[in-house]
């Protein structure tokens, strides 16, 4: 078992192609494993663009899991505007990784987890006009809408995580909602630059920790890309990245599978070689 007392290690800022220069601390212990959750979302956009069947997420998710993958994360949303309904029970029905299924925090929804059961449910803020899930959960202040949803997907048996901010209180409030998973909001991180980047990173540095002594295992994502996620990748209490937009991009370059590897590659680098500031 993880701990906040593992070490914190820092990549230095890495180019578009990944880590440029990184300097290894060889008394450090090995990190355990990062797990890399592929966010398939992006390929059923491409897809319902123009209706029909192509390009099908199953199978983006069968070369994620060829590619290296630990899993495959879906987002069921309140329109259906990438994954419908009928994704979620063909990968539910043919998937060997874990499904985790991102979903608002809505009785819809509920009923369709635990209908499933997938191996995960991220709950995450969702508005209907909004592009991308903008900003984390308010766990604190949705505490008695979230309570019973996080007990009756805990009671199917399906492992909670909340997607929130890198904000104490909201660490407290999924430990007092009964979650065992938060999901660390990397978006902010992505799109700042500078100091204001380093700051948010160490804003995420501290929040993990605080996980590690909260007993949460914690898990990051959104806006990552092979530049942004170096240095979440080398922080020790992170266990598992959630990536989609920027794979699903690539992938129109060099291929799904090519862009997977190279992002593992890339947080294997970050774990094993990461480096003091
Ligand atoms: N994690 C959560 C909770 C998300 O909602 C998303 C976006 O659906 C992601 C990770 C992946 O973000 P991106 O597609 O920007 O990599």
């Amino acid at each position: 078992m993880w701990s906040a007392d593992l070490p914190v290690r820092i990549m230095i800022m890495s180019g578009p192609k990944g880590p440029r220069s990184t300097k290894s601390s060889s008394q450090m212990p090995p990190l355990p494993h990062l797990r890399l959750g592929v966010n398939i979302d992006h390929v059923a956009t491409v897809r319902n663009a123009r209706g029909g069947t192509l390009p099908d997420p199953v199978r983006a998710a069968r070369i994620a899991e060829a590619a290296g993958a630990d899993g495959i994360t879906a987002h069921l949303r309140e329109d259906r505007r990438h994954i419908v309904d009928g994704d979620i029970e063909t990968l539910v029905r043919e998937l060997k990784l874990p499904l985790n299924f991102e979903m608002a925090a809505t009785e819809e929804m509920v009923g369709i987890a635990t209908r499933h059961r997938p191996h995960a449910a991220c709950i995450v803020p969702e508005k209907r006009e909004e592009r991308t899930t903008e900003g984390g959960l308010d766990a604190a202040g949705q505490h008695n809408h979230l309570k019973p949803m996080v007990a009756r997907l805990r009671d199917a048996g399906i492992r909670v995580s909340l997607f929130i901010e890198a904000d104490p209180r909201q660490l407290e409030a999924a430990v007092t909602l009964g979650a065992p998973v938060v999901e660390l909001h990397t978006g902010r991180y992505c799109e700042l630059e500078g100091k204001a980047k380093a700051a948010e990173l160490e804003r995420l540095r501290k929040a993990a920790s605080l996980c590690g002594r909260l007993g949460l295992e914690c898990h990051a994502g959104h806006g990552l890309s092979y530049a942004d996620v170096g240095p979440v990748a080398a922080i020790a209490q992170v266990r598992e990245l959630n990536i989609g937009h920027f794979l699903v991009g690539e992938a129109i370059f060099v291929g799904l599978a090519e862009a997977i590897r190279e992002m593992r590659r890339i947080m294997d680098a970050a774990r094993t070689e990461g480096a003091a500031p």
